[in-house]
């Protein structure tokens, strides 16, 4: 680890504001949060949500350092300190080293946030073993070592926290889209089976299921007609209106916090009423295309 890592905002670089009192009813002062994707949209929201309730966020993030480092000036000029990593989640060692190194250094993870997620959008024919097992290795498979390594720490405290984001894709399914969408319903399966397991140790496991975000699209390329596909999917969503990085940034810190020390192996969906359609693609394509 270089020395930069886990310390990008020093102390006396915050303000002495402390946390905000409404959202000291979570309970959750004083603890620490590692956020994968916490660099920009929900990811970014959650952690600043996580510092008005007195809850140090470590942002992992892998391509764009700016936006990490931005966010850890946002969360300082909160009164709580940041810290950053950066990393590839389809490093497993890599992963593992910097939760060492937060337990190390920082006293270690107390809620884990599996926010990050690619979305490639490839008909079947396309999807090549390479791209399936890179979708694989981000969406889930970091999840869960994430998860590894965190958990023997939240156990011996007797308390911990995982929220894992889901993706209303993974119910119903979606075109383009057959391994996110197998990952994320994975992804669901893996919460409710590390829930049972370690419910008993005060740990609860849940997923966190956003509906359609008002976001901006790192990779404009999996998301074509998104302006005509937003316009549309708004006449489907009860409240007619796209859902804010914060509403699902302040589940997350409900699913966090100590008012749901009882809600473990659930699915809480964000989504303003609607509920998952199959959506077919804009561009339709031919039988021959498989
Ligand atoms: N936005 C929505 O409407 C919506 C709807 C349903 C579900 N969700 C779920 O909510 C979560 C957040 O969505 P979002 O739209 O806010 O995310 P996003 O803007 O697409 O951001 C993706 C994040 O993942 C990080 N990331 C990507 N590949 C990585 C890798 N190999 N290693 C480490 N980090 C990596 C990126 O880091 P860099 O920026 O550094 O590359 C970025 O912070 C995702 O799980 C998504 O599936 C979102």
């Amino acid at each position: 680890m270089s020395a930069s890592e886990g310390k990008s905002v020093s102390a006396s670089e915050r303000k002495s504001t402390g946390v905000n009192e409404k959202m000291s009813a979570f309970g959750i002062a004083g603890k620490r949060a590692l956020v994968t994707g916490g660099n920009r949209n929900i990811g970014r929201a959650i952690a600043l949500a996580f510092a008005e309730a007195g809850v140090a966020p470590v942002i992992l993030f892998h391509q764009d350092e700016a936006a990490a480092r931005k966010v850890c000036a946002e969360v300082a000029g909160k009164g709580v300190e940041a810290a950053m990593y950066q990393a590839d989640l389809a490093d497993v060692e890599r992963l593992r080293a910097i939760v060492r190194d937060i337990d190390n250094r920082l006293g270690g993870i107390d809620i884990l946030v599996n926010n990050a997620a690619i979305r490639p959008n490839s008909k079947i024919s396309e999807i090549t073993v390479e791209e399936w097992d890179g979708v694989f290795a981000t969406n889930l498979r970091a999840p869960f070592f994430l998860c590894q390594a965190v958990l023997p720490n939240m156990v011996k405290k007797g308390w911990g926290r995982i929220v894992n984001l889901g993706g209303t894709d993974g119910y119903l399914g979606k075109p383009r889209r057959a391994h996110g969408v197998s990952a994320k319903l994975g992804l669901a399966g893996l919460t409710r089976a590390l829930a049972v397991e370690v419910a008993r140790f005060g740990v609860t496991v849940n997923t966190l299921v956003p509906g359609t975000i008002d976001t901006v699209r790192p990779h404009p390329e999996w998301y074509p007609g998104l302006d005509t596909g937003f316009a549309e999917r708004k006449e489907r969503i009860p409240m007619v209106r796209l859902g804010a990085p914060r509403e699902v940034a302040d589940a997350c810190l409900f699913l966090a916090s100590n008012l749901a020390g009882y809600t473990t192996a659930q699915e809480l969906f964000v989504n303003g009423g609607a509920y998952p359609l199959v959506r077919q693609p804009l561009e339709e394509y031919e039988a021959a295309d498989f």
